[in-house]
């Protein structure tokens, strides 16, 4: 079973077509400090009835309204009273249902740029400039309007491009007003949802924490017990802190010392959870398991899944040695929930949740407990924040589940664990004591197992390379490398070189993603 939050009413509920963008239009409706929630089609009028929003989005997609696989959604969705805004593929769904005509994609698809002839600024439109540039991306397209609709905006290749029934307040886009290319995007989305829609701003992830504390004691009860596996990460520690205010010493943190942390990390989080919050933590050393059963071997992907196997295996055996723990809290976020139906489609289905726990299977029988399960990561440090956790915890750069394995290249062994800690932690140390982490989005050392000849001192040493990425990024999809002062080069390379016992060499990754990756396996 899982808790699902039950959104406030007045907020925008989002169907999704499949739009590659589906996540991006409820992140810009949440920046206008609107709540934002998606559904698949399937779900779309069933959760309509238990959120109540003020208004509804539907997405663009990649099918045409005319495929015998297009997405279905239910129609009766536009007589609820409720204003709606097509985009792309939801405009052509809007046209179809409301006895316009949409033309297949054989006659080919647009995509680009393309300047905007607004004809009507009077609502959708208001404070949007003539010409703006927008962002189209649709195979089929609107040909013909239903009765009521009337035409706000056209661009050379679609007469189109912004429609409207006012008096149901039904609007439509054939463009994208949610990608940043889009200018006015925005303003439009803002004009819709705030003037048109009417929706209530009270969404501001700072101030829920009371509401989140309260859903947390209505699931768990009076005498319930969660168990939570702590990484030290955002997440977990964040869901950890929270469940910890509605329940107290009811919370058991677990903490799995895999052998594969950074330098000082295990002490960091027995200081914060243990000695600040007074939680009950417990630390288990399974550092022996994990190393034995990494020795011998080198493929980064049997890596990771011997690291994935072992910890759900280690935290399944302290779960089940808390005998009264029925509920387990996990640090789940939005993007890892993905809503999906049935097989029979009904309003039943089920919510799947990706177990961010080392991929923990469902026969664990106990309820999931997951109070960040509506909120995008910025949200989630806004809530850290509110709760007073640290900067040095809130703001920290990612560190992946598999730790200094994926870092740690070929065998891992403790003798290339330790200089690649020690690397790490030089790193670190020179870069946050100038403040230089606030530009990047992870720095880190690199262990490659090649020899090559150095001199130390007056011997001659033939010792391995040390290589530093430093990178920049907005979500870890794409990212950038990143150069820092000479000096802070000079200086990282140097004490690597003197304080490290195994480098001879220091080297800079100059590679982007893509094509790189950001960690090296
Ligand atoms: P890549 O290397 O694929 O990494 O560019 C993208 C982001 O994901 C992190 N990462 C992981 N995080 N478990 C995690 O929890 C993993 O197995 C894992 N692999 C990579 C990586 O640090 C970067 O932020």
């Amino acid at each position: 079973m899982t808790a699902e939050p039950e959104g406030p009413s007045g907020g925008v509920l989002i169907v999704d077509f499949g739009a590659q963008y589906c996540q991006l239009i409820a992140r810009r409706v949440r920046e206008l400090g609107v709540y934002s929630r998606i559904t698949v089609p399937e779900r779309a009028l069933f959760t309509l009835e238990h959120m109540r929003p003020a208004a509804v989005i539907l997405s663009g997609g990649p099918r045409s309204v005319y495929a015998h696989d297009a997405p279905a959604l239910d129609a009766a969705i536009l007589d609820k009273g409720v204003p709606v805004l097509g985009i792309c593929y939801g405009l052509q769904w809007l046209a179809q249902h409301t006895g316009g005509r949409v033309h297949p994609a054989e006659a080919g698809a647009e995509y680009g740029r393309t300047a905007l002839e607004i004809v009507d600024d009077a609502d959708f439109l208001a404070g949007c400039r003539q010409d703006g540039i927008v962002w189209m991306s649709h195979g089929d397209k609107v040909e013909a309007l239903g009765p009521g609709f009337e035409v706000l905006a056209k661009s050379a290749p679609c007469p189109f491009a912004v429609v409207a029934d006012r008096q149901r307040k039904f609007y439509g886009l054939q463009f994208h007003p949610e990608v940043a290319h889009t200018q006015d995007g925005a303003r439009m989305l803002s004009n819709f949802v705030l003037d048109i829609a009417r929706c209530r701003t009270d969404w501001n992830p700072g101030s829920i924490v009371e509401n989140k504390i309260a859903a947390v004691k209505e699931l768990v009860g009076d005498d319930g017990e969660v168990v939570l596996g702590l990484s030290g990460g955002v997440d977990s520690s964040v869901a950890a802190v929270l469940i910890h205010h509605a329940i107290r010493s009811r919370l058991h943190c677990v903490f799995v010392d895999n052998g594969l942390l950074r330098h000082g990390e295990r002490e960091g989080v027995e200081a914060l959870f243990r000695d600040h919050y007074h939680m009950d933590l417990e630390v288990v050393d399974a550092s022996e398991r994990f190393l034995g059963e990494l020795a011998g071997v080198v493929e980064p992907e049997q890596k990771r899944k011997i690291i994935g196997r072992i910890f759900v295996e280690v935290f399944r055996e302290r779960a089940a040695s808390k005998k009264k723990a029925h509920f387990l809290g996990q640090g789940t976020l939005y993007p890892d929930v993905i809503e999906s139906v049935a097989a029979h489609g009904g309003a039943t289905s089920t919510i799947k949740s990706h177990h961010n726990v080392g991929g923990l299977p469902e026969d664990l029988d106990m309820t999931l407990v997951e109070p960040l399960r509506d909120l995008f990561k910025d949200e989630v440090r806004a809530l850290g924040r509110e709760l007073g956790l640290p900067s040095s915890l809130v703001d920290r750069q990612p560190f992946p589940g598999p730790g200094l394995a994926v870092r740690c290249l070929g065998e891992v062994t403790r003798d290339k664990l330790a200089p690649l800690r020690a690397a790490d932690r030089i790193v670190r140390e020179e870069i946050e004591s100038r403040g230089l982490e606030k530009n990047l989005w992870q720095y880190f050392a690199v262990y490659v197992p090649q020899k090559s000849v150095g001199v130390k001192g007056d011997a001659r040493v033939y010792e391995d390379v040390c290589v530093l990425r430093l990178v920049s990024s907005v979500d870890a999809m794409t990212a950038d490398w990143e150069l820092l002062p000479t000096e802070v080069l000079a200086r990282i390379s140097n004490r690597i070189l003197n304080e490290v016992k195994g480098f001879s060499r220091v080297c800079l990754d100059i590679s982007s993603k893509p094509p790189a990756t950001i960690e090296w396996e």
